[in-house]
């Protein structure tokens, strides 16, 4: 049974005494509601050092006033028991004052990389995002944190985070995990009624058309296309559909530069989003 703790003063017992004896440490932050994306970036932590961490938190300061934060899949029973099963060595699960205490105030936010795309629909997002993760990374202060590709922009926005702040952690990235259909596994799937899980692997099948263009000329044409298409099938609202530079996330230059594809749409009242890399 992997142990769970409940506050930073028993996280930090716990690592600094792995640390004294010479064994490194990797942390998984997640909102808990695990499936079997969070469980690779569970064992790809375990491979990266002697010790895992992962983090159970629904973060309410990412969540914008109309958005699922009461609603969020929590069953933390659940995944103790998956991540038990794995061996991840410590459960960080905090209550909310915890983390945010009632003076605290301070907020990370990174301002660019952080204002685009999802930023730019769900404003304070990655404030929020930046500052939960700083919060985490310094309680645990850990050798390596592993984070998802299925959030793209999240990484980028950690990476330049822990860049700008001089975060001494190394962050390490993990490959999308989907359904055999090409559907991205996530949390917020569990919303999906029977007949929008039929129309959710369009979402995918249209970024590999728009990964498969030659330039930024052809891939605005197909992602202009597979937005009428997405329409046609039932997604009710594109919020974006772009191609974009891997690590800025400015328009695409071109084959020269690394592309990411990037989506975020709503089926229902289900926002899905997902990306692939371009070629
Ligand atoms: P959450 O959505 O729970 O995701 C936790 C981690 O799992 C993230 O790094 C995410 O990119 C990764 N992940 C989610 N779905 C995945 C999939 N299908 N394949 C591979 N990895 C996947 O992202 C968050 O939580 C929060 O914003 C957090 C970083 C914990 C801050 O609150």
């Amino acid at each position: 049974q992997s142990p769970i703790v409940r506050t930073a003063d028993d996280l930090g017992d716990v690592l600094r005494g792995w640390r004294r004896v010479g064994l490194s440490v990797s942390l998984v932050p997640t909102m808990g509601a695990l499936h079997a994306g969070h469980l690779d970036l569970v064992r790809r932590a375990m491979q990266l050092a002697d010790r895992t961490c992962v983090t159970l938190f629904v973060n309410p300061t990412q969540f914008g006033p109309n958005e699922d934060f009461s609603v969020y899949p929590r069953d933390e029973h659940a995944d103790a028991t998956k991540l038990s099963d794995l061996g991840a060595h410590i459960l960080y699960a905090p209550p909310t004052e915890e983390m945010y205490p009632t003076h605290s105030v301070t907020r990370v936010s990174v301002p660019q990389l952080g204002d685009l795309l999802e930023g730019e629909f769900r404003p304070g997002f990655f404030t929020g995002v930046a500052t939960v993760v700083t919060k985490l990374l310094l309680q645990s202060l850990p050798d390596v944190a592993v984070f998802g590709e299925k959030d793209y922009q999240q990484l980028q926005v950690i990476r330049r985070m822990v860049a700008d702040l001089f975060i001494p952690v190394r962050i390490e990235s993990a490959l999308t995990v989907r359904e055999t259909d090409g559907l991205a596994l996530s949390s917020r799937n569990a919303y999906l009624t029977a007949a929008e899980r039929q129309v959710a692997p369009r979402l995918n099948a249209a970024l590999r058309q728009v990964a498969a263009a030659g330039d930024a000329a052809e891939a605005e044409r197909i992602a202009a296309q597979m937005c009428v298409e997405l329409r046609a099938a039932g997604f009710a609202r594109i919020d974006y559909l772009t191609v974009r530079d891997a690590e800025t996330l400015q328009p695409w230059a071109g084959p020269s530069r690394p592309g990411r594809v990037l989506v975020a749409a709503w089926l229902g009242r289900t926002r899905l989003i997902d990306n692939v890399a371009m070629g």
